[in-house]
């Protein structure tokens, strides 16, 4: 999705605000540009592609100052091109504007604003910000950004200079993330920290409906309605390596190969074996409430709402709750009748996805209670809930999730045995369940020893255009993780199926060019998954079996296994994902993909 950097201070502005943009690379991107205000001018620059063109396209320009403002777009209205790219200017071009979300009355503003004989250069919503902040300046940029947002619908987080406001950066938000950096010899802003986390770890968030004036010598934060508000900086738990390769080809690998690491961080503090119950300090606030509670709602999209598909296995087994699953972009236009002492749980690595944001807004006007699981400290997600648990895994880079879905497996898995433990599971499930957990980081890293065979695998099957996943119970939400795996990093076709239903319609799909990954461990399920993979084995389809170590049945009846240790059935999810991610790695990877930003995804999706 969209980037905003933004740098005022004593130094150059622009290798400041293209070295953030290069760290917000990876949340996808198609354009970029920049404008950097000095004396009465602006100076500004503008590319399609990747950063590095933008770098070239400057390099042969003078652009100087320490005010500036920077952006990486993803298409939404209009084209990716240069024309649509930010910054947008007003037809005097005096003021530069970098904006992420969505302006939905933009038509209508637009047809006003033509009437008074404005002329768009662009086909981008972003382009009407520009002429109504310009039209509402008299001198005073922050209030011509104030008036402007109120009539504005939608989502934004903005960033705007003036040509005739020297040294001033105003930014706003509602509904799109923006964070305020408190450097040693500058102020920043920025849609995401790691932007700005080799400069600083002191962040300020902005509110929805916030705005901030920011200069070389300080920054203040006022509502809409003109309050002022002041907040108290936070400081950013990672380090700038975090968000660097560290010797790997790509974030990706890097991330898979974390997972042990991941794990750790997850159950880090939080386990206690003798009682067999979780300590999970950032749910105390609603504990009274949520141990009561007999029906729990996770929302959630893409990878996460499968991590909320396994997650609700997990608390069947565990608890007597009641747990549903849903899709945030559906979840939020239903008509939502749930009894008073549901609570929500939304599971979201960034914090940021708007479909995830909205699910839970609605929620609560119905009086659902909410809790959070989320990756990123401080995101939008982690506000709007009453409480939370972290992931702590640290920045998530690739765009394809894959340590935070075994980090949320992990939490949900606490938390179900935290409640598990008040309601029926006895010591010995709630020691049993503490020592299977604390087991999963060394598994984890056994099944990674085995990439070069994983490889091995991919190399033989990655020219097959269709791809099926199949699992059952705790195994079905790893297939369809797998599937949007495959399919996301190196655009081969993928279905992810209950092997249950297999029989009704997929099966017709079976054949020599289409191979199946079988979700097989030693569970309950064992017996009908084996009966699945012999219906595929009899109709000549190829079959990659992820089974527990020791099964020698499946080396008869699979083509290809990969072996996961033994495990709890319900802790099965987080290693069975592990070949998974690998698999999809390697065929990406043997497709010449770009497996950190593939075609048309982007990091986090801020927009619906
Ligand atoms: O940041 P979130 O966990 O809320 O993101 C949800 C999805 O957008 C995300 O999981 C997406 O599906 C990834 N591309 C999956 O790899």
């Amino acid at each position: 999705m969209c980037g905003i950097v933004c740098y005022v201070g004593k130094e150059e502005a622009k290798p400041v605000l293209l070295g953030g943009l290069k760290h917000l690379e990876y949340r996808g991107y198609d354009s970029a540009g920049l404008a950097v205000q000095h004396e009465d001018d602006v100076d500004y620059c503008r590319s399609v592609g990747r950063i590095v063109d933008l770098e070239r396209k400057t390099d042969s320009m003078v652009i100087k100052g320490t005010c500036g403002i920077a952006h990486t777009r993803w298409a939404t209205h209009g084209e990716p091109s240069e024309e649509n790219a930010h910054p947008h200017r007003d037809q005097d071009e005096n003021v530069y504007v970098i904006h992420n979300g969505i302006i939905e009355n933009h038509d209508f503003l637009k047809k006003k604003l033509g009437k008074a004989g404005i002329v768009f250069r662009s086909q981008t919503d972003t382009e009407v910000l520009a002429h109504l902040i310009a039209s509402h300046f008299d001198g005073d940029l922050n209030e011509a950004v104030r008036k402007t947002m109120s009539q504005i619908e939608g989502t934004f987080g903005l960033a705007v200079i003036h040509r005739h406001v020297p040294g001033q950066i105003v930014v706003a938000r509602r509904g799109s993330p923006l964070v305020i950096g408190v450097g040693e010899d500058g102020y920043f802003a920025a849609s995401d920290v790691s932007a700005m986390v080799r400069y600083t770890k002191k962040v300020v968030h902005l509110n929805d409906n916030e705005l901030a004036i920011l200069s070389r010598d300080g920054y203040s934060i006022s509502t809409a309605q003109a309050q002022s508000v002041e907040r108290a900086t936070e400081t950013v738990e990672w380090e700038p390596e975090d968000a660097e390769l560290a010797g790997f080809p790509h974030f990706m690998l890097k991330e898979i190969f974390e997972q042990p690491e991941t794990l750790r961080n997850a159950m880090r503090g939080r386990l206690e074996i003798g009682e067999g119950v979780p300590k999970l300090g950032g749910i105390v606030p609603v504990w009274e409430r949520l141990k009561e509670c007999r029906h729990l709602v996770v929302v959630a999209c893409g990878t996460s709402y499968y991590a909320g598909c396994a997650g609700m296995y997990i608390f069947e087994k565990l608890t007597e709750v009641d747990v549903q699953v849903e899709l945030a972009s559906e979840f939020r236009y239903r008509k939502l009748n749930f009894p008073p002492d549901t609570f929500i749980i939304a599971l979201s690595q960034s914090g940021e996805t708007a479909d995830t944001l909205a699910a839970i807004k609605e929620a609560k006007r119905k009086g659902a209670g909410l809790l959070g699981i989320v990756n990123v400290v401080g995101s939008s997600i982690a506000r709007a809930t009453e409480a939370g648990i972290y992931n702590h895994a640290g920045p998530e880079i690739g765009v394809a999730s894959t340590k935070i879905f075994v980090s949320q497996l992990a939490i949900l898995t606490l938390l179900a045995l935290l409640i598990g433990r008040h309601q029926n599971l006895s010591l010995t499930d709630g020691v049993g369940a503490i020592k299977g957990l604390l087991a999963l980081p060394d598994q984890v890293q056994k099944i990674l020893s085995q990439d070069n065979h994983i490889r091995a695998i991919a190399e033989k099957y990655y020219r097959c255009n269709n791809w099926l996943f199949l699992g059952r119970k705790y195994g079905y939400p790893i297939a369809m993780e797998g599937a949007l795996k495959l399919k996301e990093v190196s655009y081969i076709h993928a279905e992810g199926y209950a092997a249950g239903e297999m029989k009704h319609g997929p099966i017709a799909l079976i054949c020599p060019e289409m191979p199946t990954v079988a979700i097989i461990p030693q569970d309950a399920m064992y017996e009908k998954m084996a009966s699945n993979i012999q219906e595929i084995k009899s109709r000549k389809g190829p079959v990659i079996a992820i089974a527990t170590e020791g099964d020698h049945q499946i080396k008869e009846l699979a083509d290809d296994v990969i072996e996961i240790p033994a495990t709890l059935d319900y802790l099965n999810p987080i290693l069975s994902v592990i070949p998974c991610q690998l698999l999809a790695y390697h065929c990406a990877r043997l497709l010449n993909r770009d497996v950190d930003k593939p075609r048309n995804l982007a990091k986090s999706v801020t927009v619906e």
